[in-house]
């Protein structure tokens, strides 16, 4: 765990976060949940990394999955709503869940408080041919500006000056294959998930986990004498 991840819990752990909750709230609502609904797997073994209070996962109506997060407060507001499932107090860095475990995984407006090591260890525990669906702001100069002016304005909390957007080009590191993608915008008064304007701002992503690949080395022939 570092400082960072100790100023992300401490700010969850907290009381109500007023503006910052019902912004969030009304993207999955009017944005995420109806982009990630057509692609849910609900019988499928499912693990939701970084569920909160289980705002998402009510509007996706997920039941008996894996709800995991950091911040126990959080946790302890999701049990309390009653829905059904494993509740996880544990670290996205470092998933306690052996590889390939998962056919789905659901993970949003989280990893960009762990850069892309949260996105490889999300991909670790995700079987192959599984899907992961995530949303996370990226590093692009629109967003970080964008970003900087909330905070100044008091929209956004301090430590959104110091989340490790995912740099997008990085995604072609993992072992994925692009399934479905979409920008999340706002068209007054609605937040919409558009698939024709540019990867910028909040993005949400289906990747697909690629069956594992052999390549073949080309041999170097031997001579012997
Ligand atoms: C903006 S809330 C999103 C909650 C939920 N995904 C939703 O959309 O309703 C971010 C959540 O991520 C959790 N979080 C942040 N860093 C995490 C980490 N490294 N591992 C697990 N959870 C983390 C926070 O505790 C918080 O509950």
């Amino acid at each position: 765990m570092t400082v960072f991840d100790d100023v992300v819990q401490h700010f969850y752990g907290a009381g109500k976060r007023h503006f910052f909750d019902p912004l969030y709230q009304q993207v999955n609502r009017q944005a995420l949940a109806p982009f990630f609904q057509p692609w849910l797997r609900p019988k499928g073994r499912v693990l939701e990394a970084g569920s909160g209070s289980g705002h998402l996962a009510g509007e996706l109506g997920l039941k008996n999955c894996c709800f995991l997060d950091l911040t126990w407060a959080q946790i302890k507001r999701f049990q309390d709503t009653g829905t059904p499932g494993f509740f996880i107090h544990g670290d996205l860095q470092q998933l306690p869940f052996e590889a390939n475990t998962f056919e789905q995984v659901i993970c949003s407006n989280v990893v960009h408080y762990t850069g892309l090591p949260g996105l490889a260890e999300l991909l670790r525990v995700t079987e192959p041919g599984g899907q992961m669906l995530v949303a996370f702001l990226e590093n692009s100069d629109f967003t970080r500006a964008a970003v900087r002016l909330a905070v100044a304005c008091g929209l956004f909390p301090l430590l959104m000056r110091d989340a490790r957007f995912i740099e997008l080009a990085d995604l072609a590191q993992l072992n994925v294959r692009e399934e479905d993608s979409a920008t999340v915008i706002f068209m007054p008064p609605l937040f919409r998930a558009s698939r024709a304007l540019p990867r910028q701002g909040l993005v949400a992503f289906v990747l697909r986990k690629e069956e594992v690949q052999i390549r073949l080395s080309t041999r170097k022939k031997v001579s012997i004498q």
